[in-house]
């Protein structure tokens, strides 16, 4: 933590007073500490309280009412290097999920170029209603951690999740993220993430269910441990957030294979995450096909190039290859096929008859089979802990 920057939002809600505490363990172990509040945050804890403990003043509006002194957001994203909201209430989650900007610390958030954690803290029936978990996704899928709450006694009375996590555990979270070991340093990781759009027309597409989280979370936990990654990304929602990302956006398999013929010269490291269309449309139309009155109609399609299989071709000596197989029967024989035919290290599985894994969830349930033969099967888990576990791999055979 020594030397990190970490910019503290605190929002309106009663958990508010694990502030202080909150602030002290970071000083403590030499991080400098800015802290944005909302209004009505101030009403659970003073600014003259974490000003002290800070060291610094509080922001909580756009400008100083007394010399017209501006509060930049756009400077203080740049400043953090960690933007924490703790506690984050089932509003201010709403807000950040819903790109409102009507407060400093909402602005800062939708400005922070630094990694985002929340530690949400809320009664359990607002945590565990369907709009606040939406949200929360939604988070998620920017790349924000959650830092889960704690199960156990609530200021209303009840008893349940939503108690906002300890403030040793809230450091220990943001420390093990900075803490990550480098040993990915100095490498080039290439990776494929999302679906492909295949046009048939200017307004339709052929396209599949991919979200990209799984290869932006493998894009982050790379740039976490030091790589420099080019992240060859079919049209998704999610983003990607460390600056050592940079993200060329494609949208047809020839695009993707274009790119990725580019970059593998430079790249290390090659995850083959995304989820290319195996054929287009022979040909797109220059204009929208209009409905026939009578009839079927037909659209011929063509192959695309398999980018995974080309790039085996063209594998150089010590490149490490990793490929994806999603899969909805004979699971082990497809995969394994696949694993040699794209001259892969090692290939990660998912099957469709594992209920949260694959295409659109949060979490993943993989096993990796290597081209040695072996095989490791992994729990259900949060896809970037997957991530972990697909990276984890990888370093074990640079080591090798
Ligand atoms: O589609 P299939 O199951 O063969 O995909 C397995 C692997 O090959 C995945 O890693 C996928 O990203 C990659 N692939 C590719 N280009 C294709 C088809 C698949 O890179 N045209």
């Amino acid at each position: 933590m020594n030397g990190k920057n970490i910019l503290l939002g605190v929002t309106g809600g009663i958990a508010a007073y694990k502030c202080a505490p909150l602030i002290r363990e970071f000083v403590k172990r030499g991080a400098e500490v800015k802290v944005v509040m909302t209004p009505l945050a101030k009403q659970f804890i003073t600014p003259l309280t974490l000003a002290t403990l800070s060291k610094n003043p509080i922001l909580v509006d756009f400008f100083n009412p007394e010399n017209g002194e501006w509060n930049s957001h756009v400077s203080l994203g740049m400043w953090a290097d960690a933007y924490l909201i703790a506690p984050a209430t089932a509003n201010s989650i709403g807000k950040m999920a819903n790109g409102v900007a009507d407060n400093l610390l909402l602005t800062s958030y939708l400005s922070a170029k630094c990694p985002v954690f929340l530690a949400p803290a809320m009664d359990l029936d607002m945590y565990k209603h369907p709009a606040v978990q939406k949200n929360l996704e939604t988070l998620r899928s920017f790349g924000n951690h959650i830092i889960e709450p704690g199960t156990g006694f609530l200021a209303s009375g009840l008893e349940g999740k939503g108690r906002m996590a300890e403030p040793a555990d809230i450091v220990k979270a943001i420390e093990e993220f900075f803490s990550a070991e480098q040993d990915l340093k100095g490498r080039r990781v290439m990776i494929t993430a999302g679906p492909t759009h295949e046009k048939i027309d200017p307004v339709r597409f052929i396209g599949n269910y991919s979200s990209g989280k799984m290869g932006y979370a493998l894009a982050e936990e790379c740039a976490r441990r030091g790589a420099m990654v080019r992240l060859i990304s079919g049209p998704v929602s999610v983003k990607a957030q460390h600056s050592s990302i940079e993200v060329i956006s494609v949208e047809s398999a020839q695009q993707m294979y274009d790119a990725a013929m580019e970059e593998t010269k430079t790249a290390d490291i090659q995850i083959l995450c995304a989820a290319v269309a195996d054929y287009r449309p022979e040909s797109m139309a220059d204009e929208k096909i209009k409905r026939e009155k009578t009839g079927e109609m037909t659209i011929r399609l063509v192959p695309n190039p398999d980018i995974a299989a080309s790039l085996g071709k063209v594998k150089r000596e010590g490149q490490i290859s990793v490929g994806f197989a999603l899969e909805t029967n004979d699971e082990e024989t497809n995969a394994r096929g696949k694993c040699e035919r794209k001259n892969l290290d090692f290939i990660v599985m998912n099957s469709l008859k594992d209920e949260g894994a694959g295409f659109r969830h949060d979490t993943n349930k993989i096993t990796i089979f290597d081209a040695d033969g072996s095989k490791i099967e992994y729990g259900l888990k949060q896809k970037i802990e997957v991530a972990k576990d697909i990276v984890d791999h990888i370093v074990s055979i640079i080591k090798k």
